[in-house]
């Protein structure tokens, strides 16, 4: 059995032509892989679709209590957020408080989402035709998550940009494009998630005096045993919300945009048949497969294709390399946006399945319709820059910290 020499900590991994070829090789000769690191520890990568799935659903052996992140996302080990952030949180906190979260995923507030997002799009490509071109990544495809949360937390497009900038600056925390050189990522990432939750909490104590139909309201009427919940839990997952909603759908736009110009043939098809809209943009999200992991810690020892996890045992489920396995995807190389059936794991699986899934579809259906009725096609006219991963799209995005 050969196992390539992998680094999936490995950001530039993620900007070359590798990644698929090394997952490949995982998928057929070490599918439930030992990757080791420097410091003499090590986790688990499962890199086949069968096992991703089965892990996503042992609630039991694996827990989110770590966060979903390698390495954590806070300055300290042991994550704060435990028990706290709906997508660091277990059964049976995790349904109680995505129960909560989940008011403000409401097909009222989606609607009134969508309103906006589809004027934003309006306004900026047709700035950036006036203009004779534009940075989708900035200019256009931000507009996506900007509608979102201008709506959901009740805030000005100027605010709503705001923090998008500070979500960025957090997830691209290791990320050369967002830190000085020389900068302790640490204490870069300590001062962005600090101003965070201070944009955070100007909107709670605003909200206390004048509630409004958004979330820091909806979570300031929540109640766990009959009390408020604590200021900081309502800040954790306002933060949880921000962070999975801004940068994942951007990035899903930039890559999904990209693909279709490198493949005419599926922009003609898609331009001849807007109805397919929605199979395209399920191909989108499994082919930028935007969420390149999640992280689980296991609780008990169990096993897994034949390999034994130990208690504590950190354990990593590679939707990379589950949306490209040959056994669930025909020709899982190819970008076909009529792919049908069309299962992949880019919102995972499960009880942690996604809360903001049909919205992330609603605001990239959006784009690729505005596109198809007003026939509007982006082509490429510079180069393409990704900016360093950290946990998963090029552009550094994840849905939670
Ligand atoms: C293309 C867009 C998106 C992708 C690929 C994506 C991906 C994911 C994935 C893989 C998870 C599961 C994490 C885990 O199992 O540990 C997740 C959870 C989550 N996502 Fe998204 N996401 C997207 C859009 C959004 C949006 C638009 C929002 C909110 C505005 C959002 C908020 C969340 C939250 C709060 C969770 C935690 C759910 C839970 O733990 O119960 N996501 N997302």
């Amino acid at each position: 059995m050969t196992t390539p020499t992998i680094d999936l900590t490995d950001p530039e991994l993620f900007l070359g032509e590798d990644a698929p070829m090394i997952f490949r090789q995982l998928r057929e000769s070490d599918p439930v892989h030992w990757h080791p690191l420097p410091d003499g520890g090590g986790f688990w990568a499962l890199t086949r679709y069968a096992d991703i799935e089965t892990a996503y659903n042992d609630h039991t052996s694996l827990s989110s209590e770590g966060g979903p992140m390698l390495g954590g996302s806070f300055r300290s080990a042991a994550d704060p957020s435990a028990g706290r952030m709906l997508v660091a949180s277990d059964l049976p906190r995790q349904r109680h408080i995505r129960q909560q979260v989940h008011r403000a995923f409401s097909n009222g507030m989606l609607r009134r989402i969508a309103h906006q997002v589809t004027t934003l799009v309006d306004t900026a490509v047709r700035r950036a035709v006036a203009d004779g071109g534009c940075d989708f990544a900035t200019d256009i495809a931000t507009e996506l998550p900007a509608g979102a949360i201008m709506t959901m937390m009740g805030v000005s497009h100027t605010d709503a940009h705001e923090l998008i900038g500070m979500t960025r600056r957090m997830i691209g925390f290791r990320d050369p494009v967002f830190v000085d050189p020389g900068e302790d990522e640490r204490i870069g990432l300590a001062v962005v998630q600090a101003e965070i939750f201070e944009f955070f909490a100007e909107l709670l104590s605003d909200r206390r005096k004048n509630p409004k139909d958004d979330l820091v309201s909806m979570l300031l009427q929540a109640r766990r045993n009959g009390r408020p919940w604590p200021e900081e839990d309502i800040l954790f997952n306002c933060l949880n919300v921000a962070v999975g909603g801004n940068e994942t759908s951007s990035y899903t736009a930039c890559a999904g945009i990209l693909a279709l110009h490198q493949n005419p043939a599926q922009k003609a098809l898609l331009q001849a048949d807007p109805e397919l809209t929605d199979s395209a943009v399920n191909e989108m999200l499994r082919w930028s497969s935007t969420n390149a992991y999640v992280m689980r810690q296991a609780v008990r020892e169990f096993t897994i294709d034949g390999r034994l996890i130990q208690d504590g045992d950190t354990v990593t489920l590679w939707n990379a390399s589950g949306n490209f396995d040959e056994t669930r995807f025909p020709d899982p190389d190819t970008f076909d946006i009529t792919r049908t059936p069309n299962r992949h794991l880019s919102f995972g699986v499960g009880i942690h399945r996604c809360i903001g899934a049909m919205l992330a579809q609603v605001e990239l259906g959006i784009l690729v319709r505005h596109m198809t009725d007003r026939r509007i096609f982006f082509t490429v006219s510079g180069p393409v820059r990704a900016c360093g991963r950290t946990s998963s799209g090029a552009p550094p995005a994840f849905p939670s910290p």
